[in-house]
């Protein structure tokens, strides 16, 4: 009857996560109203975006840290679904929750129901998720690649990332990854097939970047910013286009949205003399309209093995914390989320 809970113990204030930032709290597992459900988390999603989350009003102090969920329905008041579904929902950190009506879902990520035939169902929370949509969003409806063009891809390893650089080559691109440490940059060009792959900690970060793109860069999907967008910025060609997803390297500063226009004014001068268009990405604008073209497509490719995905997966909700903060400072490899309790649509149990 007990359900263990990560809340936000107090606003954050520093540039970074630490510990007194979270608190486990044991609660009861509630109990499903009309229209609700009750489900049991099998997957918690680790997201760069969710500090934002707590550094702002929208997750209030003493409640549950936010963050999205691949779940196992165990009680149904809600029509469609039955105990034993597997659906993709906002549980948050913590064992046991509600879905259904009253329920804040944080608005544009509505529960989902899965089909372990298709894929595991952690890809809900990945590839075949938010993730995807976002590398999909960004890549395909804003920047529109031509084949032939050359994109580049920041923070290359990282859970969108990954999908973006794959998707650029199914469309023909020369694609060229940035990510930090000589494992990453590996697999980035030996497991996911980028053309090439540099290290922003390397001192020759611009030179590297020139002669991997000897005909300059057409797309950059940016999810970085700091000394990766100044790199960029000399090597970008006219009329290139740019993806704003992200600024991990910024999200310690002080207030976000500040730092996304200082970012804008750091490229203004570029941008206008070289006609090049900076998009600023927000994944919630394409759900709507393009979650279900892009479930499709995307199934089709990770089906045929075309994209490939590797998720940095801990195991057990305690790890949360220090999952989150490997995160955060880039010690992660690949899409990181938490296992909080076994996944009964695997045949084999993970190792
Ligand atoms: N706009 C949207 O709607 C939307 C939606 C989802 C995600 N995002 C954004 O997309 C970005 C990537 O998210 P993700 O989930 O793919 O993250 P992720 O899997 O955690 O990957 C992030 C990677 O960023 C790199 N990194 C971290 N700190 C860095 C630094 N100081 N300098 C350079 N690289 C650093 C690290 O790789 P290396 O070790 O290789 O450097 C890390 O593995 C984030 O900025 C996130 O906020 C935006």
């Amino acid at each position: 009857m007990i359900n263990a809970q990560w809340i936000l113990a107090r606003r954050p204030v520093d540039g970074s996560p630490v510990d007194d930032d979270f608190s486990m709290v044991e609660t009861r597992i509630p109990q499903p109203g009309p229209n609700q459900m009750l489900t049991r988390t099998i997957y918690l999603s680790l997201d760069p975006y969710q500090w934002g989350r707590w550094r702002s009003a929208s997750n209030p102090i003493g409640r549950v840290c936010h963050g999205r969920t691949v779940s196992q329905v165990l009680e149904s008041n809600l029509d469609g679904y039955d105990p034993g579904d597997f659906i993709f929902n906002t549980n948050g950190w913590q064992e046991y929750g509600l879905t259904g009506d009253g329920i804040s879902a944080f608005n544009y990520m509505f529960p989902r129901k899965l089909d372990p035939s298709i894929a595991p169902i952690s890809t809900a929370v990945g590839v075949l998720g938010m993730l995807g949509l976002t590398a999909y969003s960004g890549l395909v409806l804003q920047c529109q690649p031509r084949s032939g063009e050359t994109v580049v891809v920041s923070a290359a390893s990282g859970g969108v990332g990954q999908v973006v650089g794959q998707i650029a080559k199914l469309l023909g691109c020369r694609v060229v990854g940035i990510a930090g440490i000589e494992e990453k940059c590996s697999f980035v060009t030996e497991t996911l097939g980028f053309d090439a792959c540099v290290s922003h900690l390397s001192e020759s970060l611009v030179d590297d970047l020139s002669s991997a793109c000897p005909e300059g860069i057409d797309i950059y999907f940016e999810s970085v910013g700091g000394k990766v967008f100044e790199a960029v910025l000399p090597v970008l060609n006219r009329k290139a286009r740019i993806s704003l997803c992200g600024l991990i390297s910024q999200y310690g500063n002080d207030d976000i949205e500040t730092t996304f226009e200082a970012w804008m004014m750091e490229g203004k001068e570029v941008f206008a003399r070289k006609d090049i268009l900076a998009q600023r990405l927000s994944v919630g604008n394409f759900v709507r309209d393009y979650e279900s073209q892009f479930l499709s497509e995307m199934s089709h490719w990770v089906q045929a093995g075309q994209v490939k995905y590797k998720e940095d997966l801990w195991t057990g909700l305690e790890q949360a914390p220090s999952a989150f903060r490997a995160m955060m400072s880039g010690r992660n490899f690949g899409k990181t989320l938490v296992g909080v309790s076994d996944d009964p649509s695997l045949v084999e149990p993970r190792k």
